[in-house]
C-alpha cells in the first residue's frame, strides 16, 4: 500500500514541519485551549485516560504552535516515538547492567523486542495518518497500546518478580490512548463536516 521510502521522507519532513522547542514566551491560548478540550473529551470517553497526563503532555509541546486537532495527533504519535525510542535504551542498559534474574533478562528480551515492533509501527502510523488512511492508523496505534500491556503481563507471570517497566509501559500506553482517540476525534470531525 505504501513503501517504507515515504516514510522516511514524510519523517524528514516532520521534522522540519513540526517545532521541537519547547519554550515559547508567546503563550497561544488557542492551543491551550484545544489542549485542554481535546484531553478532556477524550478522559469523558475512557475510565483508563489520565487527563492531567494528556494536558502536561500535550502542552508541552503544542503551546503557540499546533491550532488543529491533525496537528495534536502528530504530537501524541511524536511524543510516543520518542518515548519508545528511549525505552529501548533504558531496556538495552538494563539487560547490560547484570543486576537481572534469567527470568528477567527473558522478559527484558520480550520487551526490547516489543517496543523495537512499536517504534517501527509509530512510525507507520504517521504516516499513515499524514496519507489519512486512518483506519491504518487506528489499528497500529491499538497494537502500540497492546506492545505495553504485553510486556507488562510478562514479568507479573512469576510471583514476586520485580517489574521494571511499569513507568515506560504506562507512559506509552497513555501517549498512544491520547493518540487514537484524537485520531478518531479527527474521523468523526471530518464526518460531520461531509454531512453537513
Ligand atoms: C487548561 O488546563 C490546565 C490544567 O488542567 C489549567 O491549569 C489551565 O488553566 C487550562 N487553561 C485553559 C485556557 O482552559
Ligand atoms: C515521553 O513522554 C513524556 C510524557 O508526555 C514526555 O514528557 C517526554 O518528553 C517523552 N520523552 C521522550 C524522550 O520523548
Ligand atoms: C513518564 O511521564 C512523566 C510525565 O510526563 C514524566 O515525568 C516521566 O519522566 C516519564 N518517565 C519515563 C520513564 O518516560
Amino acid at each position: 500500500m505504501w513503501h517504507s521510502s515515504f516514510f522516511s521522507i514524510s519523517f524528514c519532513f516532520l521534522f522540519f514541519l513540526l517545532p521541537h522547542e519547547n519554550n515559547s514566551s508567546s503563550v497561544n491560548a488557542v492551543s491551550v485551549d484545544l489542549v485542554n478540550t481535546t484531553c478532556k473529551q477524550c478522559a469523558s470517553k475512557s475510565a483508563i485516560f489520565n487527563y492531567d497526563f494528556c494536558v502536561t503532555s500535550l502542552q508541552a509541546v503544542s503551546i503557540s504552535h499546533v491550532t488543529n486537532l491533525q496537528g495534536l495527533a502528530i504530537i501524541a504519535m511524536e511524543l510516543a516515538l520518542g518515548n519508545a525510542t528511549s525505552t529501548i535504551s533504558t531496556i538495552e542498559k538494563m539487560m547490560t547492567s547484570g543486576t537481572f534474574d534469567p527470568f528477567a533478562m527473558d522478559c527484558l528480551r520480550d520487551c526490547v523486542d516489543l517496543y523495537a515492533d512499536a517504534a517501527s509501527m509509530l512510525v507507520s502510523s504517521i504516516a499513515a495518518f499524514l496519507q489519512e488512511y486512518f483506519d491504518a492508523a487506528n489499528v497500529l496505534m491499538s497494537a502500540v497500546m497492546e506492545a505495553t500491556s504485553t510486556c507488562e503481563d510478562g514479568f507479573t507471570e512469576k510471583e514476586g518478580e520485580v517489574t521494571p517497566l511499569t513507568t515506560e509501559n504506562y507512559n506509552l500506553s497513555e501517549l498512544s490512548g491520547i493518540s487514537l482517540c484524537i485520531i478518531n476525534l479527527v474521523v468523526s470531525s471530518e464526518l460531520s463536516s461531509m454531512s453537513s
